[in-house]
């Protein structure tokens, strides 16, 4: 039997064993609740505390700004939708007012679809689109804020291609936008950026900012919401006051734990782990784009995390090839975990590339801090023999 090799990593990441043995407790005898006043609820208070520091370190945050939620879903559902409730203005008599969003063509749908839910209900929401290296331009962004813009939710990476988006300049724009009395607020989906690249809220200038445990070797069913000191969200999760009244129900504390260990770690590991695993990754893709005819990068090849490979190959469907390559003990994917099961071509590479076949072809490589380099020169063994297959195959096919 061939030992499997998980190559998945931005869909999610397996738990660092140190991270479960920290959360342990509290599945066992630490089981108390964090609004008790006993000795039970206190240690549960206490961990709780840590965690939020530790949280709060791994992207500069005070630990008063971390809202504890259940992921990066519920996350973005938070920002976006507490700021429109909270943002929104009353309209004046016969006003036709509806709050404005701006978001990027190429969103995970935990915002596309929030958006998509709001503009057919109350919101005018405005798309960005990207170059062809999967980047907004900034100033296409400050361009399209109106007078009734409460949000802009730009991603921070994005998590088919690992493309980083100009955050801080964006920040900049809603700043003197907010400094000038508009109330304006910045969000943006992290999840894919902390744990992968220094994230620093305050050089980023953003208002809100999401990130989840599971793909930073955390538990799943956890994640943070960053709320900027001064930022009053409308609660989504209303029936307790629970973490300063954002976010009502008992908080998971081993989860809680998790992420928070999970946090540390991350940062401890960040520079070492980025570098390791940049070299790997560029190594992986010269020797894919050397060997393989009709192969290309989609991405920015740079303004990159260093964790995510986006990879078309003509003339074959990435399902096919992800599915030759589970039988061999690879796991990969063909973009958002999400969308996996369907056949529809990924909608961020057709927003980069305009090109159908190339989004059909499209296979994503992610790797963590566990990926070796044994495990990458197996892969390199075993992908180009299996792309020339389907693509013979494929061709049989198309002579019947
Ligand atoms: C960019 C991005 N945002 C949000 C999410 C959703 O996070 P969670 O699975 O924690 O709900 C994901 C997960 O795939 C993601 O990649």
């Amino acid at each position: 039997m061939f030992e499997r090799v998980y190559l998945d990593n931005a869909a999610t990441t397996r738990l660092d064993p140190a991270v479960l043995e920290e959360m342990l407790p509290f599945l066992t005898d630490d089981y108390g609740n964090a609004s008790s006043i006993h000795s039970f609820g206190q240690t549960a208070r206490a961990a709780l505390d840590k965690a939020r520091h530790r949280v709060a370190a791994l992207i500069n945050a005070r630990p008063a700004e971390i809202v504890f939620t259940s992921g990066g879903t519920e996350s973005n559902n938070l920002a976006i939708r507490g700021s429109v409730e909270s943002n929104r203005r009353k309209p004046s008599e016969n006003e036709d007012y509806r709050p404005h969003l701006i978001v990027s063509a190429i969103e995970h749908p935990a915002v596309k679809m929030v958006c998509d839910d709001l503009s057919g209900i109350s919101c005018d929401v405005t798309v960005i689109p990207v170059d062809e290296s999967g980047v907004v331009d900034h100033r296409t962004v400050t361009d399209a804020i109106r007078e009734n813009t409460v949000l802009v939710s730009i991603m921070a990476v994005n998590n088919e291609i690992g493309t980083i988006q100009p955050i801080a300049d964006i920040g900049r724009a809603v700043r003197s936008r907010r400094d000038a009395g508009q109330r304006i607020w910045l969000h943006t989906d992290a999840v894919q950026a902390v744990g992968k690249m220094p994230v620093n809220v305050e050089e980023l200038g953003c208002d809100l900012l999401s990130l989840s445990g599971h793909k930073i070797h955390g538990p799943k069913g956890i994640g943070a919401l960053y709320v900027r000191r001064g930022v009053r969200l409308h609660p989504q999760n209303i029936g307790g006051r629970q973490e300063r009244g954002n976010r009502g129900g008992t908080e998971p504390v081993a989860q809680i734990v998790g992420l928070g260990s999970a946090a540390e770690k991350a940062s401890n590991s960040l520079i070492e782990t980025s570098e390791r695993l940049r070299k790997l990754r560029d190594d992986f893709e010269d020797r894919v784009l050397e060997s393989i005819p009709e192969a290309y990068l989609n991405g920015d090849r740079h303004r990159r995390v260093p964790n995510i490979s986006n990879i078309s190959f003509r003339g074959i469907e990435g399902e096919g090839l992800l599915i030759n390559l589970d039988m061999q003990g690879f796991a990969v994917s063909t973009g958002a975990a999400c969308s996996s099961g369907s056949i529809e071509p990924s909608p961020v590479i057709i927003a980069l590339s305009r090109d159908d076949e190339r989004a059909r072809g499209a296979i994503r490589f992610s790797f963590s801090r566990f990926t070796t380099k044994d495990e990458i020169e197996r892969l390199l063994t075993a992908l180009p023999r299996s792309v020339e297959t389907l693509r013979s195959l494929s061709a049989g096919l198309a002579h019947k």
